[in-house]
């Protein structure tokens, strides 16, 4: 299968993400989102002995043929969600775990796979695997109330129910197919701001019901709490508060690790924000947070 190369993925906090992770020399990883591989280049060329990547879209497996010829063994890549990666890898055998989530520029970019309300395609927003319905049986399917309380859970739209009531109207008439039809009414609804797209909150909002990201991003994280060694770092790069707090709230927890009591410490004491110049050369970072831990016995 042929994929575009018209779009660039600049990895976000990729060194700040590296730095979390200590000293990596001889150590093994899983890149939970490989993407573009750009996590997974830096930590092979920070001195990692290996790493070990997922990712759910096809697309990403395909960018991943080079990475295979350039590391050989040091790189291995599974067409997985993450959420299912206890199934490739043996407990204890990986040093850190490092996750980018949300979706890539090459997701965004390319208009066929329907995630962007800048271009024209078709109303899709399937990452790969582990989906089953696309955004437009969403819209055209589904009650009033559920869009409204996907809008509103998923996308923190405030207008979700004026929203879901103008897309089951519209779809009486015509049902949606395109990513345009969609974005047109919304810009209808929803006032336009300076530099914020009125239908970005419910694209987001669709995107992570379609993808089940959320759980997927809960099942992931107590997996970690067992494919981690005792001194295993964690990190995660989030891109708005609902990603963002799950991983908080998961590392507030305690966790059984074989009889002994486990809880994550903070490697900063803060989320750490790309900076200015960061934000300048990729405005899409603007709302990245990164957060790492060491997986450690409680005292
Ligand atoms: C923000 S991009 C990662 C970019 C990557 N760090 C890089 O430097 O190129 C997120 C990637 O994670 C993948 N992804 C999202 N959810 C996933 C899941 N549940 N399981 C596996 N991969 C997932 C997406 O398909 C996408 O390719």
């Amino acid at each position: 299968m042929a994929i575009s190369n018209q779009s660039t993925h600049f990895p976000v906090l990729c060194k700040e993400m590296v730095e979390a992770l200590g000293n990596t020399n001889g150590k093994t990883y899983v890149d939970g989102t490989f993407g573009g591989g750009g996590y997974t280049r830096a930590l092979l060329n920070s001195g990692a002995s290996k790493v070990i990547a997922f990712d759910r879209d096809p697309d990403a497996i395909i960018r991943a043929e080079p990475f295979l010829k350039e590391f050989g063994e040091r790189f291995q890549i599974f067409h997985a969600c993450f959420s299912e990666m206890d199934k490739y890898l043996a407990p204890e055998s990986i040093d850190g775990i490092v996750f980018d989530f949300g979706i890539s520029s090459f997701q965004v970019d390319e208009a066929h796979r329907g995630f962007s309300f800048k271009q024209n395609g078709p109303l899709d927003m399937r990452m790969g695997l582990g989906t089953n319905q696309t955004a437009a049986d969403v819209v055209n399917k589904f009650s009033e109330k559920d869009i409204a309380t996907i809008l509103y859970v998923y996308g923190e739209e405030p207008r979700s129910r004026q929203i879901a009531k103008a897309i089951v109207a519209a779809r009486t008439q015509n049902p949606f197919t395109t990513t345009q039809e969609l974005a047109l009414l919304i810009r209808k609804i929803v006032p336009s701001q300076e530099g914020f797209d009125p239908a970005t909150l419910t694209f987001q909002g669709l995107r992570i019901f379609v993808n089940n990201e959320l759980i997927e991003i809960e099942s992931a994280l107590q997996l970690s709490n067992q494919l981690l060694p005792i001194g295993g770092r964690l990190v995660t790069v989030a891109f708005h508060s609902l990603e963002d707090r799950l991983v908080k709230n998961h590392s507030r927890v305690t966790f059984n690790y074989h009889g002994l009591e486990c809880i994550y410490t903070k490697i900063n004491r803060k989320a750490i924000a790309p900076s200015l110049a960061e934000v300048k050369l990729n405005t899409r970072s603007r709302s990245a947070k990164l957060r790492a831990f060491i997986k450690e016995i409680r005292q």
